[in-house]
Formats: structure tokens, sequence, C-alpha cells
């Protein structure tokens, strides 16, 4: 007998077969995407809920971008930085001017550009703080996350993450998020370098610290001398209503990670922001990738940030993520199984009652998938919403009605 397969749990079968496991994806195959929506390769439609992880902010294949794409990679693509190319320099002049710094180091990868963070922030450390060589340390938070590299790992509490890893890297402190006194007691410390944290903690589950939070870590940090951090990866580039999360502060970093979204999706593009004194601190030879900062993927950077300051996608994520949240909101008083919805712009969680089986919010997005809908768990009972930023007012109501008609129809047990 012939067993029949559809495309899309052959195409599973595959990826199961020949490639390693570090992933546990919804079971969707996507074939094609355009703006908020993609769709499988049955042809089904979807909202795309996670905009891989809030890179693409600019909606699938947008026109501009591809066609930014498609003139520079049929003219140069990448000369590597052992020689100049015609389009870095602009870019790089294009992209200090938007986010207001003195210099910027482009990388590919958002952890690389924490791992740059790192390094510029211990030489700072060494050549302007006076820190004794080898003694710098950096001060992260509780449920960060910032990839996967052996030192992202080593200054994460998610065993997860790191268990079986070891050893890790020296020099990493945790303190709790959302907790002022606890970082000013270790700013005291004078082998301090930095502070890295995220303005709102995305893979923690959407953790919105308290209203003053930022502007405290700016103010602490100038005080004791330490550099801030800002990981704006995900909640960068309009993703939270403005440009920076860190802007409803006017907490400014003193080292910017930006990546994922600046490429809207299309390269891997990251950017290391920071003024002279930290930037300059770094030589020839000292730090580098062969991709990094190749003409391709500047141009392809620089018209993703173009379409965000056109198309104002900062004030469309911040008036749509509020009446994304007020409608969830309104929606969790008539249904006891929603015991928490939060985010700021279109970065947004809605928290399952902690009740409920720890399947129970794969399940439901399992149930959204089904109606049309795609996104995922961030941990446990966490569920995360973060459409493209070009979805209209009227595609985000006809989603806020599949959402709440899915977990109104779905059986708690
Ligand atoms: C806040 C934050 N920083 C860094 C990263 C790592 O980015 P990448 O996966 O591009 O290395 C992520 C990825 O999810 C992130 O959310």
């Amino acid at each position: 007998m012939i067993e029949s397969t559809t495309k899309s749990e052959e195409l599973m079968r595959l990826e199961a077969q020949h490639g390693a496991h570090n992933y546990h994806p919804l079971p969707v195959v996507l074939a094609k995407g355009l703006g908020a929506k993609v769709w499988d390769v049955e042809g089904k439609e979807y909202f795309d809920f996670l905009s891989a992880y809030s890179a693409v902010n600019q909606g699938h294949c947008h026109p501009k971008i591809l066609k930014a794409l498609t003139d520079q990679a049929s003219r140069l693509t990448l000369t590597s930085r052992a020689f100049h190319n015609d389009v870095l320099g602009k870019y790089e002049q294009f992209i200090t001017t938007l986010f207001g710094y003195d210099k910027v180091l482009p990388m590919n990868t958002g952890v690389e550009g924490g791992e740059t963070a790192n390094k510029l922030a211990r030489k700072w450390g060494y050549e302007h703080k006076g820190i004794p060589e080898n003694q710098a340390k950096i001060i992260f938070a509780k449920g960060n996350f910032w990839g996967r590299t052996l030192a992202a790992i080593s200054s994460s509490d998610d065993p997860v993450s790191y268990k079986g890893f070891g050893p890790y890297m020296p020099g990493y402190e945790l303190i709790p998020y959302n907790d002022l006194q606890a970082l000013k007691q270790k700013l005291q410390d004078p082998t301090v370098a930095a502070f890295m944290v995220e303005p709102i903690q995305g893979e923690a589950g959407v953790v919105v610290p308290d209203e003053g939070y930022l502007a405290g870590v700016r103010g602490l940090c100038t005080q004791y001398n330490v550099l801030f951090i800002a990981d704006e990866v995900q909640t960068g580039i309009a993703r939270t209503g403005k440009m920076l999360a860190c802007d409803y502060e006017d907490a400014r970093p003193d080292i910017l990670i930006l990546g994922k979204a600046i490429s809207g999706g299309v390269l891997p593009v990251s950017a290391i922001l920071a003024d002279d004194e930290v930037m300059l601190t770094i030589k020839p030879g000292e730090h580098g990738s062969t991709y990094g900062g190749n003409p391709l993927a500047c141009k392809v950077a620089q018209s993703a940030l173009e379409i965000v300051v056109d198309e104002n996608l900062a004030k469309k994520s911040q008036v749509l993520g509020d009446l994304f949240r007020k409608e969830l909101t309104d929606f969790m008083g008539a249904h006891e199984m929603v015991q928490t919805v939060r985010g700021k712009g279109l970065l947004n969680a809605l928290v399952i009652n902690d009740t409920a089986e720890s399947t129970t919010a794969w399940d439901i997005c399992l149930a959204l998938k089904e109606n049309g809908l795609l996104a995922k768990p961030t941990h446990g009972n966490i569920i995360r919403f973060a459409p493209p930023l070009v979805i209209t007012e009227g595609e985000l109501s006809h989603c806020l009605e599949i959402i709440k008609q899915t977990i109104t129809n779905f059986n708690f047990g």
C-alpha cells in the first residue's frame, strides 16, 4: 500500500532526517510571504504574528528592499574589509546620523553584535576606566537572551541555554531585571566595565520593566562610570512604538546593538553604534568579520531603515499596539484562563493562567495556526504576538477576532 503524505509532511520529514534537531518548529511549511501574510506549501494563508522574531518589521518581501537587494546584487556583493567599497561609507554616514552616534561597527547577526559590544566594553574598561588587565566585569540581568555563542550562554540563567556547554566565559555577573537597587550595588565595584540589558526582555516573555527603569540605568551608569549597553536587537527598529525602546525614557545607551529588522528580514545584518571614546578603542586587526559591512548588506539595511522612517512605522506600531492590548485586556476580563496581556507597541505577549497545562500555550498556537494565524510560545505559558508593523488596522482587527475566537473555543481541560 502506498502511504499518502502531504507536501508539508514530506518537507518536514526531510528536515527531521537531515537537519540537526536544534529547533522545535510549529508544523507549518512556508513557501511565500508578502506584507503581514505568509502562505504554506499547500497554499493556505496565515497572518505572521512572529515576524521571524521581530526581524520582518517592514513586512515580508518589501518591494523597496528587494529592489535594493537585486540592484546591488548584480553590481557588487562582497569585497571583504581588506578593500574599501563604494557603499559602506555612505551607509555608515546614514546610520550614524539616524541614530545619533559618532561611529558604527557593522556585523551580521545579533549575537555578533553582543559579542562586539562586550569586546568594546572590556577594551574601554582597560584603556579608559583603568581596570587592571583581565579583570573587567560585565553585568547582565537575569532572564536575558542575546543568542547562542559561548559568551551569550555564559551570561544566561536559563539551563536550557547553558547546561552541557561549559566551561563558561568568566567576568560575567547577573542581577535581577528591573532592579535599580541591585544595579547600584554592583556598579560600586570598580572593575565593572558595563551593564548590558534589553529594554524589554523579548525571549523571556516580553517582560516590560517599570517606567523609569531605563532612565535609572542611564543615570547609575553615568554616576559610576560604567557603560550602558542596550541590546535593542529585538526591541529596536520601531518594534515597540519608538525607533528604539530606550527612546521612551530618553535613555541614550553608550553602546547600542541593533540586528534583526535592520535588514527587514532579508539578510543577516547587525550594527553596533557608539561614540569615538568607546569605538576607537578597537584598532585595525583586533575585530572584524568577512561579511560585516558588505555592500549588499549595507544597501539592504539602508533601504530597510528608510522604510521605517518613510512609512512612519514607529507611530503605527504605537497606535496599533495600544489597540491590540486594549482589546485583549477587555477580553481577558471575560476569560479566566488569560492571566495578563503586556507589551509595548507591537511587541506583546499573552500570559496563560499558570494553572493551565505546560503544553497549553503550544496547543493554543496549534489552534491559532489552524485558524490562520502563526505565533509561538516563548516560555511555557507565554505566547508572543509580534506581527509585521505594516499590518493594517483592518487586518489587525481581523487577527484579534481569530485570537479571541481561538481562545474562547479552546478546551483548557
Ligand atoms: C535581544 C536579542 N539579542 C540578540 C539576539 C541574537 O540575535 P541573532 O539570533 O541574530 O544572533 C536575539 C535573538 O533572538 C535577541 O532577541
